[in-house]
């Protein structure tokens, strides 16, 4: 279910994707714009202002390891919903995170990659990254009952 255009904006885009800074920047977006997602990350350490959020080491850590993640979608454009089927459980089970925030998560990626791309980040290619994201989110929210 993916056009050739699409797949080539969203492979051409993460191609060039600083996966370390921008999984960072979306993710302290994430926690300071929608500041009731931090509850999931109390085992952070200090989320009590904008600074010490972005100066939070575990922050950047863990920014890198969401987009990786979000990487193997990229890989595995066909076989989104088997690549993510793991990391739904351990979302929904374990770690118990309402749905609704990977769609704000999504959200802060695409104000990120519009401001790295700039014009690059056409609207069509924004299209096409939003489908990918909402086909992730959907198979992220999978295993949730
Ligand atoms: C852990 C991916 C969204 C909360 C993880 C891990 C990955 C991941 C790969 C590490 C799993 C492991 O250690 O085996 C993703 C992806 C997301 C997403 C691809 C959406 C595109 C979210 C959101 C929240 C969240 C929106 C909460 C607002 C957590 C928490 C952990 C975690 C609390 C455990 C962190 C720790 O203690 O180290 N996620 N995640 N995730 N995720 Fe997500």
């Amino acid at each position: 279910h993916w056009s050739d255009e699409e797949r080539k904006a969203i492979t051409s885009i993460w191609g060039k994707v600083d996966v370390e800074s921008a999984g960072h920047q979306a993710l302290v977006r994430l926690l300071i714009v929608y500041p009731w997602t931090q509850r999931y990350f109390s085992s952070f350490g200090n989320l009590s202002s904008a600074a010490a959020i972005l100066g939070n080491p575990k922050v950047k850590h863990h920014g890198k390891t969401v987009l990786t993640a979000l990487g193997d979608a990229v890989k595995n454009m066909d076989n989104i919903k088997a690549t993510f089927s793991k990391l739904s459980e351990l979302h929904s089970e374990k770690l118990h995170v309402d749905p609704e925030n990977f769609r704000l998560l999504g959200e802060t990626l695409v104000i990120v990659l519009a401001g790295q791309f700039g014009a690059e980040f056409t609207p069509a290619v924004q299209a096409a990254w939003q489908k990918l994201l909402a086909v992730s989110i959907s198979a992220l929210s999978k295993q949730y009952h």
